[in-house]
Order: C-alpha cells, then structure tokens, then sequence
C-alpha cells in the first residue's frame, strides 16, 4: 500500500510572531465558518535572546497510554519547542537496523504515532534525532526513510541525506545540537561510521561556532545512545564516550540529553569519565569549571527499564557511594566498571521541561532543568549558570 505524507515550507516569516494555519483540501475550506475549530497555531522564535522560556525533552516515546499522558503535560509547559532523542513511534520493534528482520517493520505505527503526537506538535515545533528504533530496517540502506518521508528537519548538519536526524538551531540565548549516535555506537553497530568521521568532525567544528557566537549562552546537545547511564539494558555506550564526551568537554557544553535507557537518570558534572562535582538534586552546575551534567530522560512512554541500584529522587533520595555498571566496548562487549556518577535514578514516565532564563550581557543567564513524571510530581531539578555574553 503507498503513503502519501505532504509538507508545506513557509518562509518570509517573521520572528517573535504568532501565525494561524489551516490544513484544508478540494471540498474543505478551513477557514470556512464550521471548520474553525481546525485552525492551528504556532509562534516563531524571537529576534532577541533576551526572553524567558521553556523547553521540554524526552526519549524513547512509541505508542501508549504513558506517551499520550507525557504529551498532555508537554503541552501544559507551552514549550517553545520539544526535543524527542530518539526510538521515535517503533514501527521496527527491532531496534537493530540492518540486521534486523524487516518483516517486523509495520508502517501503521507511524500512523498512530502521528495521530498520538498532533496535539501537541501542531503549535510545538516537534525536534526529533534518530535512535536505533529509527534505523528501521525495511528502509535501504541506512534506515532512516521512515523520517525522511515524514519530517522536515532542518537539514543544516554534515549529511541531511544520509543522517536526517543530525543538525543545529538555535532560540534564542541557547543553541541545539541534534546528533545521529547510530554513527558512534559501539552497542548497535548497523550504522556504525555512516558517515565516515564526517558528523564527529562537523560537530567540533558547529560547536567552535556556536561558542564564539555573540548572544548565544547555552549550548544544549542531544541525541539517542547514552554517553552515561547505569541501567541494565543498556548502561553507556563506549562509542559514545570515545568520540564525542572529549568534545563535549572541550566546548563546556551545558547540557546534554539522551534516550535509549527508559528511566530518568541525571550525573553529576563529569570530567575525564569521573565526577569533577557533586550536583546534588537543587544544587547549581558552572559547566565551564565545573564539567558536563548528563541527563538521560528514556522515560517517555516505552516499557520501562531497572537499575542496579535503588532509585534515588527528588524527596525519595538514597545515595550510594558507587554503581557497579559497564560501557560497551568496540566489538559489542561489555566493560564492567564502578562509577560514582550516577546522582538521580528514577524509575518511571517522565520528561525533562528547561526553564530558560536570559540576563543581559555580564550578568548570570540560568538553565533550570525538572524532571517530571507522568503524575506531575517533580523528581529532579538543577540548575546550569553561565555568565551572559
Ligand atoms: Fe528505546
Ligand atoms: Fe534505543
């Protein structure tokens, strides 16, 4: 059976503005008196980085009565946008990409996905990166047809071709980075090196850029595979550490967010694998003394995971010294190691809303990250400070 997915590029728009939008066909004029209530909306990003606003992210979402509800609470957040790091709807329940059965793939899912997703995502510019999920394996030859026919991403990384789901934007005082990890993971390797170190090297460079760039406060970066996480299906991946935690590192990125593991998980500030400082639940991170604060917010509406340790959040906290976990190796084993990183573990649906917060240039811009679980209970918050440039 053949899909038909249609997409309408506006340009000539101007920032800070809100526009109203029909969708309407041959026999169903939309702004015809009935079919008001189709009327949709959205507002482009503003011209200045001085106002507040709020983003939202999750991972891992597929189809369920978890998803559904994540989404009603994004939508109460009025997000400027919504970051989604990957394993999209799950149409390929695979998740290994070319390896997989293909016969496995079922279209349909995309078609509830869309159905479950339109509430939101019809006022809510709806970021997606690609997991391994996104691989789907009934797409020659690097899987990513099922995005490639039904989103418009920006298209402005190292590959659009080849690696939709990698690009950057910015809004605002913060830049966001979108990676494709398929091209670094060492745990589900079908697309390994896709693109031949080309996505590793754009991302130095895009990151070079955007620190220099005047008016940008905040770099935020994410994508599917986890640089840190303790659960077990999945901990970190090594690929991940190798290639792009240096980088990371080396940009004081601010804060990156992955899927992949369905849990909420959030480290203390890293540096060289270890804590460089403790970020206890409420405390404030200096990403450029301090290091990287990771999050992995897998959480979105996905079966969930466990960990090895008892979970540990916001009015439920029980702190362990050390988690014995493991990194995936090159070649798919399994390295085993204790590390004392792993600050907030949350077992259940939830996603990350981000409070941002501009001062004028030599004052204090501030990043305030909650977690949220599916009830609207709080489980986590911190908060990322930069000096304003
Ligand atoms: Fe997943
Ligand atoms: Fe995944």
């Amino acid at each position: 059976m053949d899909q038909y997915y249609l997409h309408a590029a506006l340009d000539g728009l101007h920032p800070g503005t809100t526009y109203y939008y029909g969708v309407g066909h041959e026999g169903f004029d939309p702004a015809a008196g009935q079919a008001f209530g189709t009327i949709g909306t959205f507002t482009t990003a503003p011209a200045r980085s001085g106002e507040r606003f709020t983003f939202t992210a999750f991972g891992d979402q597929g189809v369920s009565y978890h998803a559904l509800a994540n989404d009603s609470l994004i939508l109460a957040q009025n997000p400027a946008f919504h970051l989604h790091a990957g394993d999209i709807c799950y149409a390929d329940p695979a998740g290994s990409g070319q390896q997989s059965d293909s016969s496995v793939y079922d279209a349909r899912t995309w078609d509830q996905f869309l159905a479950q997703t339109e509430s939101v995502a019809a006022r809510v510019p709806w970021m997606v990166t690609t997991g391994n999920h996104d691989m789907e394996a009934w797409y020659s030859p690097n899987g990513y047809g099922g995005q490639e026919a039904r989103w418009s991403l920006p298209g402005n990384g190292p590959d659009a071709k080849n690696q939709p789901g990698a690009y950057s934007f910015v809004y605002g005082n913060t830049a966001v980075v979108a990676l494709d990890a398929n091209d670094v993971s060492y745990e589900i390797p079908a697309n390994y090196d896709i693109s031949a170190g080309k996505q590793t090297a754009w991302l130095d460079k895009r990151l070079g850029e955007l620190r220099r760039q005047r008016g940008i406060d905040f770099i935020v970066v994410f994508f599917h595979h986890c640089a840190f996480s303790t659960t077990n299906s999945h901990a970190s991946d090594g690929g991940v550490q190798e290639k792009w935690v240096p980088l990371f590192e080396k940009h004081q990125v601010d804060l990156v967010v992955n899927g992949h593991n369905h849990v909420y998980e959030r480290t203390d500030a890293i540096r060289g694998g270890k804590v460089s400082k403790p970020v206890a639940i409420g405390d404030t991170v200096h990403p450029e003394k301090d290091g990287v604060v990771y999050v992995t917010a897998g959480g979105a509406g996905r079966s969930l995971y466990d960990f090895p340790a008892p979970d540990s959040y916001e009015g439920h906290e029980h702190n362990v010294d050390s988690v014995t976990t493991w990194h995936s190796a090159k070649g798919g084993g399994k390295v085993t190691e204790t590390v004392a990183w792993s600050r907030v573990r949350y077992t259940g649906y939830s996603f990350i809303a981000v409070e941002v917060e501009p001062a004028s240039s030599g004052r204090t811009s501030t990043l305030t990250v909650s977690a949220l679980a599916e009830t609207g209970e709080r489980v986590d918050h911190f908060t990322v400070a930069r000096k304003a440039r």
